[in-house]
C-alpha cells in the first residue's frame, strides 16, 4: 500500500512493514491514547484526522482487532470444537485494557508470550483426591502438565499422552492417549460391560467423575437388578435363565420349597467392594468358588462351564456318603441352566427312600416324617421353616 503523510511514516498501512501502525502501537506499549489526541477519543475522527472505524468498524480496541477469538494457533481450535471457553486456559480480559492482559495493575505494558492460567476445569480432582499438584503450562516445551483433562491427575501409566503437546496434534487424544485403553490397573477391556455410560462423546467423560456401572447402585450397576445383585441381568443384559450368565441364579438365592436362601458365598468369593482382590482382577467369566455348604462331605466339588453342571456338590447329594446311595434316578450332577423342574423333585439328589442301609424300597414319601421328624412334614412336605434339609448334616430328629 503506498501511503504518504506529513504525519505518519510511509509503511503506516503497509502491514508487512516495520512502521505499519499496528506494530507501533504495540512498540508503545498499545498507547491508544496517543492516537486518540488527533483521531479521537472514539476513535471517530477529528477535523484533518480521519476516523479509525472506516477500516475496524467495531472500533481498533474491540476484541478480534489484534487477535481472532480463538487465535488459528495449536491446539485451540479443537479445544473450541470441544465447547472449552477461553476461561478455562486463560483470564479472559474484560476490556483491552483490563490488568494483566496487555498492561499489568500500574499500566506498565506487559511484554512476552500470552498468559496461561489454568480454571476449574484442569484444576479438577476425582473423589477420592489423588491431585498431587496443581495443573501447569510450559510455554517453552509447549506441554501442559497435571491438567485434569488429559488424565493428568489420573497418572495411568498407560497413558502416552497424559502430557499433551499444544502443537502435536489430533493424534495425542486418540483413546489410549489420557488414560490406558483399557488403563494399566484394568485386567478387562470391554469398556462399555463396566462403564456402560461413559463413551468419549457423553457428557459423564471428563466430568471429574469415575463412571462406574450404570448408575442404578453401587453393586447392581453392572449385574444383577434392585432386588439382588445377582443376574439377571448378566454383565451382557442377559435375563434368560438359559444363559450361563442367568442359569438357576435366582432359585438358590429365593430358596423355596427345599430350604432357605442359598448366600452367594456358597458359590462366589464376593467382593465388598468393586475393587477387591478377586471380582474384576482377572478376565471373564465370573469365578465360582464353592463355600462351606456346597464343599461339606466333598473335596472335590466342581463347577464344569462347558457342560454347565457342577458335580460332587453336597446340596445336590454329590457329598461322598449320599453319592454311595444307589436308588435310583437321581441328577447329582444338574445342570445350571435347565429349568429347576429337572434337579430339584424329591428323588433328584438322593433316593426317595435312599438306597441304604437305613432305608427300604418300600418306605414312601409320607413315611419319610417318622424317622426325619424336623426335616419333613406328615404329607412330605420339607419344614422348610426348620432349616434342617440341605443343611449339612443328616438330621434324624
Ligand atoms: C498529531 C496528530 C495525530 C496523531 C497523534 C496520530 N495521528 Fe494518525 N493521522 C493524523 C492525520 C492528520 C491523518 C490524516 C493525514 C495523513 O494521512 O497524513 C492521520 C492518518 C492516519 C491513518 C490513515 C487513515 C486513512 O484513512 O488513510 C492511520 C491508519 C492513522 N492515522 C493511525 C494512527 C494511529 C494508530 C495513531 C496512534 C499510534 C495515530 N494515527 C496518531 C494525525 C494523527
Ligand atoms: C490491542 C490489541 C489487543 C486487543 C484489542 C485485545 N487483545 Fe487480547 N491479546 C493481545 C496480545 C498482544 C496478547 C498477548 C499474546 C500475544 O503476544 O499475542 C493477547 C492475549 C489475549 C489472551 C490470552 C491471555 C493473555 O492475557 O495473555 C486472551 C484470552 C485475550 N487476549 C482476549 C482478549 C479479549 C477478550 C479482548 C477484548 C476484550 C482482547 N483480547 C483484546 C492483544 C489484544
Ligand atoms: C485504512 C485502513 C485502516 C485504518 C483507517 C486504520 N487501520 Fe488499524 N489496521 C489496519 C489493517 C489492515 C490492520 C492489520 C490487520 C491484520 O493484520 O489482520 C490494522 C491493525 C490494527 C491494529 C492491530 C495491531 C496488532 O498488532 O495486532 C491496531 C491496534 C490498529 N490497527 C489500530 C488502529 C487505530 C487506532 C486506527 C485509527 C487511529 C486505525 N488502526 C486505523 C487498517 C487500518
Ligand atoms: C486449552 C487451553 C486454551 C484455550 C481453551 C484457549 N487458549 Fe489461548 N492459548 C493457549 C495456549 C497454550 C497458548 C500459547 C501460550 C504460549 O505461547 O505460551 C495460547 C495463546 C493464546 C493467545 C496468544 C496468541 C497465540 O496464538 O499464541 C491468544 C491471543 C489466545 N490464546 C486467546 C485465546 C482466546 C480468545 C480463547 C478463547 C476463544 C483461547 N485463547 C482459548 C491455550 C488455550
Ligand atoms: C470389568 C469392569 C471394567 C472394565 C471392563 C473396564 N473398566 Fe474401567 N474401571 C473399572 C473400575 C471398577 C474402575 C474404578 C477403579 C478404581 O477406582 O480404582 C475403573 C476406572 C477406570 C478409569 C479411571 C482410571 C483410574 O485411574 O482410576 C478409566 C480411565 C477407565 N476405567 C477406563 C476404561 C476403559 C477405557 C475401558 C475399556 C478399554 C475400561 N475402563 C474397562 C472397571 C472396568
Ligand atoms: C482428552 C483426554 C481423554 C481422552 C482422549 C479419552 N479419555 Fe476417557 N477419560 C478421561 C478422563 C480425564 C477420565 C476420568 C473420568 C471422568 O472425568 O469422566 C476418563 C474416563 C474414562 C472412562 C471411565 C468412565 C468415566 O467416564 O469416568 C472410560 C470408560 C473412558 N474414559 C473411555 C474412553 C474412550 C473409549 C476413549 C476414546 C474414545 C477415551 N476415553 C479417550 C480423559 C480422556
Ligand atoms: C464395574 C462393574 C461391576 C460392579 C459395579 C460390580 N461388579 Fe461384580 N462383577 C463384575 C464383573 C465384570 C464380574 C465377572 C468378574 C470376573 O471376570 O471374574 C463380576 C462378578 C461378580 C461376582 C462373581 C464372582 C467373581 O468375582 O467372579 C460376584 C459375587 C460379584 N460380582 C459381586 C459384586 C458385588 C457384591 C458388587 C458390589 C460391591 C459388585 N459385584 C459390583 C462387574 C461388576
Ligand atoms: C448356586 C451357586 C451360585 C450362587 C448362590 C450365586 N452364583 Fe453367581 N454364578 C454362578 C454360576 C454357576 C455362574 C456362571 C459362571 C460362568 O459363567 O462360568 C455365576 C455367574 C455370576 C456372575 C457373572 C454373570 C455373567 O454375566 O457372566 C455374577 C456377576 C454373579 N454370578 C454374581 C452373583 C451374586 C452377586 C450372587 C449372590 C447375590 C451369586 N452370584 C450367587 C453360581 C452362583
Ligand atoms: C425308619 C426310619 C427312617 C425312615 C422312615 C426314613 N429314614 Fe432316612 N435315614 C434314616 C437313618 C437311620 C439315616 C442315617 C442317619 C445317619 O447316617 O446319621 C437316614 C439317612 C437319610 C438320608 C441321608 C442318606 C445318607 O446316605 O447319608 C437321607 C437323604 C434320607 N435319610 C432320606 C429319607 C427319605 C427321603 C425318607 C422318606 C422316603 C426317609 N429317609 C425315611 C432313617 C429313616
Ligand atoms: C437339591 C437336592 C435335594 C433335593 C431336590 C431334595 N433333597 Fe432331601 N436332602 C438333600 C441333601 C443334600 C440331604 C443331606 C442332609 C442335609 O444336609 O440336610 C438331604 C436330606 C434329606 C432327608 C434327611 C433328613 C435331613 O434333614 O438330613 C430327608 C428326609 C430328605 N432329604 C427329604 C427330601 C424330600 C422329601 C425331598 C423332596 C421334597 C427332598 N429331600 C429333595 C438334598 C436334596
Amino acid at each position: 500500500m503506498t501511503y504518504s503523510s506529513t504525519v505518519h511514516p510511509a509503511g503506516w498501512l503497509d502491514p508487512a512493514s516495520d512502521a505499519f501502525h499496528g506494530k507501533d502501537l504495540a512498540r508503545r506499549g498499545w498507547s491508544f491514547a496517543t492516537c486518540q489526541r488527533c483521531h479521537g477519543d472514539d476513535f471517530a475522527g477529528k477535523p484533518g484526522a480521519p476516523s479509525c472505524l472506516t477500516c475496524h468498524a467495531k472500533g481498533p480496541t474491540s476484541c478480534d482487532t489484534c487477535h481472532a477469538l480463538p487465535p488459528p494457533t495449536g491446539a485451540h481450535d479443537a479445544h473450541r470444537t470441544q465447547g472449552l471457553a477461553c476461561g478455562e486456559c486463560h483470564v479472559v480480559p474484560a476490556t483491552w485494557d483490563s490488568p494483566g492482559h496487555l498492561l499489568d495493575a500500574d499500566g506498565t505494558p506487559l511484554t512476552g508470550r500470552a498468559r496461561v492460567t489454568f480454571g476449574a476445569l484442569a484444576n479438577r480432582d476425582v473423589t477420592p483426591p489423588r491431585r498431587t499438584a496443581p495443573a501447569t503450562w510450559d510455554s517453552t516445551a509447549g506441554t501442559c502438565a497435571n491438567v485434569y483433562c488429559h488424565g493428568g491427575v489420573l497418572a495411568d501409566p498407560a497413558a502416552t499422552h497424559a502430557q499433551p503437546s499444544w502443537t502435536g496434534g489430533p493424534s495425542q487424544v486418540a483413546c489410549g492417549g489420557c488414560h490406558g485403553n483399557p488403563p494399566a490397573s484394568h485386567a478387562q477391556r470391554e469398556c462399555a460391560m463396566c462403564h456402560p455410560n461413559a463413551g468419549a462423546a457423553t457428557p459423564r467423560h471428563i466430568d471429574g467423575v469415575i463412571d462406574i456401572g450404570d448408575g442404578s447402585g453401587v453393586c447392581t450397576g453392572c449385574h444383577g437388578d434392585a432386588s439382588s445383585p445377582a443376574p439377571p441381568r448378566g454383565l451382557h443384559g442377559e435375563t434368560d435363565r438359559s444363559t450361563l450368565a442367568v442359569g438357576a441364579h435366582r432359585a438358590h438365592l429365593a430358596g423355596g420349597v427345599l430350604r432357605g436362601p442359598i448366600a452367594c458365598t456358597e458359590c462366589h468369593v464376593v467382593p465388598q467392594n468393586v475393587t477387591d482382590p478377586g471380582h474384576l482382577d482377572s478376565a471373564l467369566p465370573a469365578e465360582v468358588r464353592f463355600g462351606a455348604l456346597a464343599t461339606s462331605d466333598s473335596a472335590t466339588a466342581t463347577w464344569d462351564r462347558t457342560r454347565a453342571t457342577c458335580t460332587n456338590v453336597y446340596c445336590h447329594g454329590g457329598g461322598v456318603s449320599l453319592a454311595a446311595d444307589t436308588a435310583s434316578g437321581k441328577n447329582q450332577v444338574p445342570v445350571w441352566t435347565a429349568d429347576a423342574a429337572s434337579s430339584a423333585y424329591c428323588g433328584a439328589c438322593h433316593g426317595l427312600p435312599p438306597g441304604d442301609a437305613s432305608h427300604t424300597p418300600a418306605m414312601k414319601l409320607t413315611d419319610c416324617a417318622t424317622c426325619h421328624p424336623g426335616t419333613v412334614g406328615p404329607f412330605g412336605n420339607i419344614l422348610v421353616g426348620n432349616g434342617k434339609h440341605i443343611n449339612g448334616s443328616v438330621d434324624l430328629q
